[in-house]
């Protein structure tokens, strides 16, 4: 493709298609429920970047280049699975009890639109979504890749991941962090899921420990600067533009690269951690062209 960026609106693409179907199979099999199901489908089908979509597609492409898979439609099942994961975290986070966001990808946030109880469940049903999709018999891997994904994803999701990171989010409200416990809360809240998905885009298309290794040095260093592009963007976007609240991580006094660094140096610590994901990926030369372009993006985006 021309542009290496196409790859992401092609696999956001074939991903919300399937997303889509998979709502379609759920609601002609139970109608009981219907209101659940509707909140599901609006948290998760309402637009995002597909950024983590993306990153299971190129790694697992990057895999298929050095092994014997042809792994296109197994890698956009994971990459549903790895967004309905991270569309649960958005409609909790956006909560009352936490963020307290009205707005989520350019409309009403998930308990806005319906309310915090079916909130609350259309999140809990969204977790389990993605472990029955990786558990289920669309994704042909073998049972003990199969497994292999289910422990990648909810390590990241859970107490030593993307959960845990929220609550050091929350605590930071109310106390110093040094700059060493903001890295690590950031990522675990959101690095966690980011290196989630290019692990697991590599054990789709069959890689090796040492392309494992690398494609976690990646994206390790790309889920910090993910968030501090996204805190960033708190401080200089328009809620027109990125789709949600802006403004609201210094009034509710939220840990950041913003707060230590200001935003000239944070702009400059999320560069550093670019370029030392996509250093990682020195190996694989042009082959791994997809997820420096992801990268780039990364920190070039105004949404
Ligand atoms: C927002 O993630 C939450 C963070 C972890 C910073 P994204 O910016 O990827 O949200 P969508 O999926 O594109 O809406
Ligand atoms: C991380 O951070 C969110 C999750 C882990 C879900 P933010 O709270 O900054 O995300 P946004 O800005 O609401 O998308
Ligand atoms: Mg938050
Ligand atoms: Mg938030
Ligand atoms: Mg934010």
């Amino acid at each position: 493709m021309a542009n290496e960026l196409e790859w992401l609106a092609f696999d956001a693409k074939a991903v919300d298609g399937w997303i889509d179907k998979w709502f379609q199979l759920k609601s002609e099999k139970r109608i009981i429920a219907a209101n659940l199901i509707e909140a599901m489908a609006y948290a998760s089908l309402n637009g995002g970047k597909r950024m983590r979509a993306g990153l299971v597609c190129a790694s697992a492409r990057l895999a298929a280049k050095y092994s014997d898979r042809h792994p296109e439609n197994q890698a956009i099942i994971v990459a549903a699975a790895v967004e309905f994961l991270h569309a649960y975290s958005l409609v909790h986070d956006d909560l009352p009890a936490m963020d307290d966001a009205d707005l989520r990808r350019g409309v009403a946030s998930t308990h806005k639109k319906f309310d915090e109880a079916t909130a609350i469940l259309a999140g809990d049903a969204l977790q389990t979504a993605a472990f029955e999709v990786l558990s289920g018999p669309e994704l042909e891997l073998s049972f003990e890749k199969k497994l292999e994904l289910v422990g990648s994803l909810s390590q990241a999701a859970g107490v030593s991941g993307m959960a845990g990171g929220q609550m050091l989010d929350l605590e930071a409200e109310n106390k110093l962090f040094d700059i060493s416990q903001v890295t690590e809360m950031q990522f675990l809240k959101t690095g966690a899921l980011i290196t989630a998905s290019a692990v697991m885009g590599g054990i789709t298309g069959g890689a090796d420990s040492s392309m494992l290794s690398a494609l976690t040095r990646y994206s390790k260093n790309l889920g910090i600067a993910f968030q501090i592009a996204d805190d960033l963007l708190d401080y200089r976007g328009s809620a027109m533009q990125v789709g949600k609240p802006v403004g609201q991580d210094s009034i509710r006094g939220k840990a950041s690269y913003v707060e230590h660094f200001g935003l000239d140096g944070a702009t400059k610590k999320a560069e550093e951690f670019v370029e030392k994901a996509c250093e990682s990926l020195h190996d694989y030369a042009e082959h791994a062209i997809q997820l420096r372009s992801i990268a780039n993006f990364t920190i070039n985006r105004s949404y």
